[in-house]
């Protein structure tokens, strides 16, 4: 259990236990462009640990958005020939479009130019420069414009930005910059007393390893760019993209509009991001709410990135030198996969190959072979084989599992080892531990071949343990695959969602009733070729 649960905790008038709270974030994307897998792969994570902790009965919170101010943004809208306003309405759509597609339940989608987000930027701005943090100075320095932010030139590859390959560019400006260097010490005895905040602990080490290197001041606002939150005390200036965004959390959940919701959810949080912005989430977003005197943010889980053909997926690198578009990558728009794979298949994928923390190949080929191999070969064939024995043996009616079946042990472990991986923020985990149950389900039929045996206790007691495996499994998939946990829930005659159940209350061996009809239906997950 980690610093989020057990705050903040509002009693179920049903039951008076207490609710727990679970506020998770994804970094709001930047609408310079379209959608991707890798942003794709922020969203589908934390929409699979939003939906586990509603299954847990938790009440949940979970955001998402878009980041549309800056200078990358101005410089897409210009390219566009358009207003940065009217550029970013065009692309929160695909934003919204991918998001929908793929089965994201965000309970707020938060934009950057919206009015609430300026005025909490500019309250919470006011209170760190009224508490003294904040002065004016020059500032000279590399930019660049894909990561909005600036480079000393011991850091450039070749010369140029060390993570895009693009040359930089010279500032020369009057900014506010935030008293970094005066957080040193307090981001050091935070780490130090909040061992589990930033995860997985290599990632930590790396934020400390930065905070121990020394700190500068950093340039917060700019004269030189129009398109921001307007500075409260100086309106010549705008605040720079990064210090604007981050506040996009405090936003959402009311700080400085509705003091109760906020005590509510802060700093209770769970922030998920990539491991590219570490130094912002990890270094300075602490030090910013220390600066407000709001406590930092309780968690932060950083995750690896999706290769390919070791390139990190990015928006930037979709786009050859020359301005042309990479096909190979715009394949891989969110939708594109959804159109090939299907919903469930392309979110398995994304929580099941690479572990979150860890960076991971990401391939067509991939995809086909664990599709072939969980879906098609374990999930989608344990459940035809089931229906069609049940059609078979039992006139279609599914009958009751075996109280003391050795699979239904196997089951209560597999919900424990599920949910403590859900906990950790490791779906894969949690999903790896489900197909365990998955393969001993199928393991037990081939062992009993219930297909070649006459009708009775024998057959029905193994097609209702299979048949009681299959719903423990649809709850336990639900976050992954929500459409599929309904979907197998209906066809082995279950009634309601298993959205709606509470996990493991609802989990424990011997839910399955009995005398209910199954249907065989066509195959879950259709056997796929690999390379097309
Ligand atoms: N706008 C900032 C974040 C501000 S948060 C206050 C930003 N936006 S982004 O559009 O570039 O999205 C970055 C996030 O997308 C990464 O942190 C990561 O979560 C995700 N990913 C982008 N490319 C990715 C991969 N190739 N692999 C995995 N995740 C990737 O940074």
């Amino acid at each position: 259990m980690h610093g989020g649960r057990g705050e903040g905790l509002r009693a179920d008038p049903g039951t008076l236990r207490p609710v727990p709270r679970f506020y998770i974030t994804t970094p709001i994307y930047y609408v310079n462009d379209a959608p991707h897998v890798g942003t794709a792969y922020s969203t589908v994570n934390a929409d699979a640990i939003a939906r586990w902790h509603r299954l847990c009965g938790d009440e949940v919170f979970f955001l998402t958005g878009t980041d549309e101010h800056g200078a990358k943004m101005a410089e897409a809208a210009a390219e566009h020939d358009m207003t940065p306003q009217g550029w970013a309405d065009t692309v929160v759509q695909r934003f919204q479009d991918a998001w929908r597609a793929l089965d994201i339940a965000n309970d707020d989608f938060i934009r950057t130019t919206e009015p609430r987000h300026h005025a909490t930027v500019q309250a919470f701005l006011q209170r760190i420069y009224d508490n003294g943090y904040i002065r004016l100075d020059t500032y000279r320095g590399l930019y660049c414009i894909s990561c909005e932010d600036y480079y000393t030139s011991d850091q450039l590859v070749d010369g140029k930005c060390p993570v895009h390959g693009r040359p930089l560019v010279e500032m020369d400006e009057e900014n506010y910059f935030f008293e970094l260097s005066r957080f040193e010490d307090r981001l050091l005895e935070w780490y130090e007393a909040q061992p589990e905040a930033v995860r997985p602990a290599t990632k930590r080490n790396e934020a400390l390893s930065f905070i121990r290197g020394g700190l500068r001041d950093i340039s917060i606002t700019r004269t030189s760019l129009r398109w921001g939150v307007q500075v409260p005390w100086d309106p010549d200036h705008v605040f720079y993209v990064w210090y604007d965004a981050l506040i996009n959390y405090l936003t959402a959940i009311g700080y400085g509009r509705d003091e109760e919701r906020f005590a509510a959810w802060w700093p209770a949080v769970h922030h998920l991001i990539g491991k590219e912005i570490i130094r912002f989430h990890c270094v300075w977003w602490p030090a910013m709410c220390m600066a407000a005197g709001v406590d930092p943010p309780a968690n932060v889980f950083v995750h690896g990135w999706l290769l390919m053909g070791g390139q990190k997926l990015s928006k930037s690198l979709l786009r050859t030198e020359s301005g042309e578009a990479a096909a190979r990558l715009t394949d891989i728009a969110p939708q594109a996969l959804v159109a090939d794979f299907g919903v469930d298949a392309t979110r398995y994928h994304l929580l099941r190959d690479v572990p979150l923390g860890a960076d991971g190949d990401f391939s067509y080929d991939g995809i086909v072979s664990r599709y072939n191999a969980d879906l098609a070969n374990n999930l989608g064939n344990l459940l035809a084989r089931v229906a069609t024995v049940v059609g078979s043996k039992c006139s279609g009616a599914g009958p009751r599992p075996d109280p003391h079946s050795e699979l239904g042990q196997l089951a209560a472990a597999v919900v424990e080892e599920a949910r403590a991986a859900w906990e950790r923020m490791a779906p894969h985990e949690a999903l790896e531990a489900t197909w365990h149950l998955i393969g001993r389900a199928n393991a037990a039929l081939e062992a009993a071949e219930p297909w070649k045996a006459d009708p009775g206790p024998a057959v029905d007691a193994v097609l209702g343990d299979a048949l009681e495996a299959l719903r423990i499994v649809s709850l336990l998939v639900s976050p992954a695959m929500p459409s599929t946990a309904s979907e197998i829930w209906r066809r082995i005659g279950l009634k309601g969602d298993p959205a709606d159940c509470r996990v493991p209350d609802d989990a424990a061996w011997g839910g399955y009733p009995g005398g209910v009809t199954v249907e065989k239906g066509a195959p879950l997950f259709p056997r796929r070729q690999a390379g097309g």
